[in-house]
């Protein structure tokens, strides 16, 4: 094991896109940010200096942080913000995992523009065939005419939706559905006959992506860092925060222009105002066709699942697997220790007299679990854990682990009903240790979106997904405890629910959020606290010297 230093500044940078020129926030003036490439097992320092007047934080998606939860990075989680002119250095190992994660920025809506690849090159080679002749990662983002930060104050003041963003990129460029963006799009030149790993993440804020390319097969092989029983499909699924390892095989005779289209456009069940919302970019084959530059690329997207297509969305997520094999074994905990129902909610809140609120009905929008809207507390969760710190020193209370009434799939009338929420930093403590199931509880309320609630610090196996009510006494006998997905990010379905299982075996204060950043910001969040194990190497490590203070 090597150890392999980065170094981010996080700086402003002046990017154009679709003919508007701003400031964007970006790490070392790059947009998607640099790549972090490793290799299993090494040890990673990212040492991050922060040069704008903006607090901020970034976070290692996925990687486990095993007992190093002073470098996961959500803002008052587990640190205190990196101020203006000042420098953390994250400081961790990537044990036991291996393939495609993103880092982002984890303050306000800064993962906007503030994210990029995170690659962990296997010890051991590709658990499948063919060999892959090279890469291509394809990351996903929202650009934003505005300053982003700006949408998310915004909307927190005046209790309505967000704007939605100008355009859904790839890596980076929009592409030429948009308007005045055709020379933003991304080209890359391929060779006939060889096999490519496109590494695929999202990191848009906000919605749920389809993704295809004209005319050729995708076999997926990996999601969120974890090997799949590969399967062919001619599109994915992929939520925010969620990475997906395809295999494409360039084999088709290209069009006059020696240009395929890739696109990718959401998954909303409702009419949204941005349905014009498709990003394309190329593979261009090399090849006699391809030198004719005269020749114009045919603008036809691929066949893409329409945007509510919910049949095609669950025979997609069915179809993912563990690869469960004795090389890769599926370590789903088979009996559980505690089940903790939540439910995964938007919320309408009365508007405060003497305010006009933008949200339905004159109300507020808010979101919550267990009717619980989560507001970050003024100091490091982690750090007040580490000191022991009382429950009212942090102003923490606890999280309730039952919903607080059963919810009506018929449609929830909400002028008539109470939607209000409490608010707080609630906290879930749970033993070292344990095997935890959680059951997420979509209620059906104001929601177009499937629901990614990302696990800080753990992976979990998906053993089940509905829709409809979760049943305790019926479905818990439909379980797959055999091949689960493993994931760091479940799309709750619309109107669904879904149980997720994971052994509490990484000390620390981890945040359970819906990566829909609008969510997040509304309060889809709480915290769970796991305790020090009994063993001197199942204890948190102790905080290091420069993190930072609030
Ligand atoms: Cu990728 Cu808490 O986030």
């Amino acid at each position: 094991p090597a150890t392999k230093r980065f170094h981010f500044n996080v700086e402003w940078k002046q990017v154009t896109r679709l003919c508007h020129t701003k400031p964007l926030l970006t790490v070392n003036g790059e947009y998607p940010g640099p790549t972090i490439a490793v290799h299993e097992g090494d040890h990673v320092e990212v040492e991050v200096t922060n040069r704008v007047a903006r607090n901020t934080t970034i976070h290692w998606h996925g990687i486990r942080q095993y007992r190093t939860g002073w470098a996961d990075g959500p803002a008052y989680i587990t640190q205190c913000p990196i101020r203006e002119g000042h420098t953390y250095t994250y400081k961790f190992s990537v044990v036991d995992q291996r393939g495609t994660l993103l880092w982002h920025a984890h303050f306000a809506w800064q993962r906007a523009s503030v994210h990029g690849a995170f690659i962990i090159y296997p010890r051991l080679p590709y658990p499948f065939s063919p060999k892959i002749q090279a890469e291509i990662p394809i990351i996903f983002g929202e650009w934003w005419n505005g300053d982003v930060d700006a949408v998310e104050s915004e909307m927190m003041l005046h209790g309505g939706g967000p704007n939605s963003s100008d355009a859904y990129t790839i890596n980076g460029l929009p592409g030429p559905l948009y308007p005045c963006s055709a020379k933003d799009t991304f080209v890359r030149a391929v060779e006939p006959g060889k096999t490519y790993m496109l590494r695929i993440i999202n990191a848009a804020l906000n919605d749920e992506l389809f993704f295809a390319v004209a005319n050729h097969t995708l076999s997926v092989v990996e999601i969120d860092a974890v090997y799949t029983k590969p399967f062919s499909t001619q599109a994915i699924m992929i939520a925010p925060g969620q990475t997906t390892n395809v295999l494409i095989t360039v084999n088709q005779a290209p069009d006059p222009s020696g240009m395929f289209p890739m696109a990718a456009t959401p998954y909303v069940t409702s009419i949204f105002p941005f349905d014009n919302s498709t990003t394309l970019g190329y593979l261009k084959y090399r090849g006699p066709k391809s030198s004719d530059e005269s020749s114009k690329p045919s603008v036809v997207v691929p066949n893409l699942p329409r945007m509510t297509d919910t049949p095609f969305a669950t025979e997609f997520l069915n179809k993912l697997r563990s690869l469960a094999t004795p090389q890769y074994p599926c370590r789903v905990p088979k009996a559980i220790d505690r089940r903790v129902i939540t439910t995964v909610s938007l919320n309408l809140q009365d508007c405060p007299p003497n305010q006009t609120c933008e949200g339905l009905h004159g109300k507020r929008f808010y979101a919550s679990m267990n009717n619980q809207s989560f507001v970050r507390p003024l100091m490091s969760i982690l750090e007040g854990h580490y000191k022991n710190f009382t429950a009212s020193q942090m102003l923490t209370s606890t999280f309730p682990e039952r919903p607080p009434k059963e919810f009506n799939f018929t449609g929830v009338d909400p002028l008539a009903e109470n939607m209000n929420t409490e608010f707080g930093s609630k906290l879930l403590v749970v033993p070292f240790g344990m095997n935890l199931e959680i059951v997420l509880q979509d209620t059906n309320f104001l929601n177009p979106e499937n629901h990614p609630i990302h696990v800080h610090g753990h992976n979990f196996f998906i053993v089940g997904q509905g829709f409809g009510n979760y049943d305790a006494n019926v479905d818990p006998a439909g379980y797959n405890l055999v091949d689960p997905p493993e994931r760091n990010t479940v799309a709750v379905p619309i109107g669904g629910w879904a149980a997720i299982r994971f052994k509490t075996d990484n000390p620390g204060a981890w945040f359970v959020h819906c990566h829909l950043e609008v969510h997040t910001s509304w309060g889809l969040a709480l915290t769970f606290i796991v305790p020090n194990g009994p063993g001197p190497s199942q204890r948190l490590l102790p905080p290091p010297d420069d993190l930072p203070s609030c």
